[in-house]
């Protein structure tokens, strides 16, 4: 157990940090005077017990006005500041712990209002990887690198790039083992899988396509009521990502751009953005064992797997990427409420919940999936069923717990590294971070798969319309991708 003397702060107590406070205790030891929860709204019964051990509470709401003010009274040098609210611009609470020397993590990169000036903006000015490039000037500003700032470190973007790590080092020990390679291919995929060279690794070994595919067949006994978005977790959060830009890593193996594709014009110009919204971008992806319809909403993994994995030659040019992004497929609950979200003109239904004590069954399947090698495909993540989640943490549920535990994690190395300046998920060593997030999360799979895009396509009126497939290679995009012509 690390013991940790100074302050920590989190700001909002929803789901994901009701879940957090009582993880991180079993792993921190930690006076509860020290903490403080900031929160606008806050769920009395979810607080109380808190407040009853000792912890403070302070119902407030971070905002631009206030942002330093606040946030002085509650943190200042070698403290850490959890951020599991929404919509607090990341630019701007990044600059004040730098600024203070405060530790800082959050789990997604956020604006104070996405909304704003959307309406006819060019898509690529709505992306994620927008925020990245201003995160990067930013940074680029800084004397030094400052206290530890780990962003985007949930269950997706977070535990991803760990377990995409993972299955790299195990799909190099099984071709390797099977003899998938030989001579000098053979010796370079073992150096760099003994030297941890991931982006090296996965150019090697042919990795063409990177998902993050994620199957929560969590339900419950109390269905979806008409006008109510039901979730497992932030609506607020799923609605913004959702219907925004879908985004994806743009992979060097990729021949043609997808309609309504559009490129970055600065920075590695990594990634590709849709004029589409992600809910309405949808994909087939695989978890074991079972096809999925993944909708491809823009997450952090996508740039930053893709850009970690980037492989550059010596002038810079990038000669090795793969294509990665989400293929998520919620909880029947969160399907019903999309398709009802879209009837409404995407305005929010006027209730909203999160579902957690009246989950009856059911897993939250998430994990990546690497295709494209001499084995097709791999899989690696975790399967956590709902009593599983409950047994480690009462009343949560196996969304939750995922998310819980990866912010656990990178909360210790971030006592442990307290000095590293802004780290993504992917800066973070994988095996310290599964170490701490195996017992966790249920079932840990690393498994190999026969699947591909194309091994159950099947068109019911063939010869009548026009498949945007592309059947001697497998691994585009476009092979993925569900469109109006088949
Ligand atoms: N990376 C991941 O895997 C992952 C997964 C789930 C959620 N998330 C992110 O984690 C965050 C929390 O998710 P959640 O499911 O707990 O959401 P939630 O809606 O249950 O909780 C967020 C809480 O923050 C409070 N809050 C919002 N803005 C605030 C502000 N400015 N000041 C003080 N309090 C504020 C809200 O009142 C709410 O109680 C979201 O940003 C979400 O996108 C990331």
């Amino acid at each position: 157990m690390l013991t940790f003397s100074k302050r920590i702060l989190f700001v909002g107590f929803g789901f994901v940090a009701r879940c957090t406070l009582p993880v991180l205790l079993k792993h921190v030891k930690i006076p509860l005077e020290n903490i403080t929860i900031l929160e606008f709204e806050p769920d009395e019964d979810a607080i109380r017990p808190w407040i009853e051990k000792g912890v403070n509470f302070v119902r407030a709401r971070v905002a631009p006005d206030n942002l330093g003010e606040l946030l002085s009274r509650h943190v200042s040098a070698g403290d850490i500041l959890i951020d599991l609210a929404w919509n607090i611009e990341c630019d701007e609470i990044l600059q004040w712990c730098h600024d203070h020397g405060v530790l800082y993590l959050n789990t997604s990169v956020e604006l104070w209002d996405p909304y704003q000036n959307s309406q006819g903006a060019h898509p690529t000015k709505m992306t994620l990887y927008w925020r990245q490039m201003n995160l990067r000037r930013l940074v680029a500003g800084w004397d030094s690198p400052g206290p530890t700032a780990v962003l985007e470190h949930g269950a997706n973007p977070g535990l991803i790039s760990h377990f995409t790590k993972h299955a790299l080092l195990d799909i190099a020990k099984v071709c390797l083992e099977e003899r998938k390679f030989a001579g000098e291919e053979a010796e370079q995929i073992a150096e760099h899988a003994n030297s941890q060279a991931f982006n090296h690794l996965a150019h090697a070994l042919g990795v063409k396509v990177i998902h993050c595919s994620e199957r929560d067949t969590q339900i419950s006994d109390r269905p979806k009521e008409v006008d109510e978005f039901v979730n497992t977790w932030s609506v607020e959060g799923f609605r913004e990502e959702g219907t925004t830009t879908a985004e994806m890593g743009w992979g060097t193996h990729e021949k043609t751009l997808p309609p309504f594709a559009y490129e970055h014009t600065d920075g590695p110009r990594s990634q590709i953005c849709l004029a589409r919204m992600g809910i309405n971008t949808q994909v087939v992806s695989w978890v074991p064992d079972s096809t999925i319809i993944g909708m491809v909403v823009r997450h952090g993994e996508a740039f930053s797997i893709s850009e970690k994995l980037s492989v550059r030659d010596a002038a810079g040019q990038t000669i090795y990427r793969p294509t990665c992004h989400y293929a998520y497929c919620p909880c029947d609950a969160a399907i019903a409420s999309l398709w009802e979200l879209r009837g409404n003109n995407y305005q929010l239904q006027s209730r909203q919940r999160i579902m957690t004590d009246e989950i009856t069954s059911g897993s939250d399947t998430l994990g990546a999936l690497l295709m494209g090698h001499p084995l097709d495909s791999w899989w690696c993540g975790t399967s956590l069923s709902i009593e599983e989640a409950r047994r480690l943490v009462p009343h949560q549920n196996a969304t939750t717990m995922q998310v819980a535990i990866s912010v656990t994690a990178a909360t210790m190395w971030m006592i442990e590294n307290p000095a590293e300046g802004v780290k993504l998920p992917d800066d973070l060593p994988h095996d310290y971070v599964l170490g701490i997030a195996k017992p966790y999360l249920g079932k840990f799979i690393s498994v190999q798969s026969d699947w591909t895009p194309l091994k159950y396509y099947s068109n019911a009126f063939h010869g009548f319309n026009r498949p945007a497939i592309d059947p001697a290679d497998p691994w585009q995009f476009k092979n993925f991708l569900l469109t109006d012509g088949d």
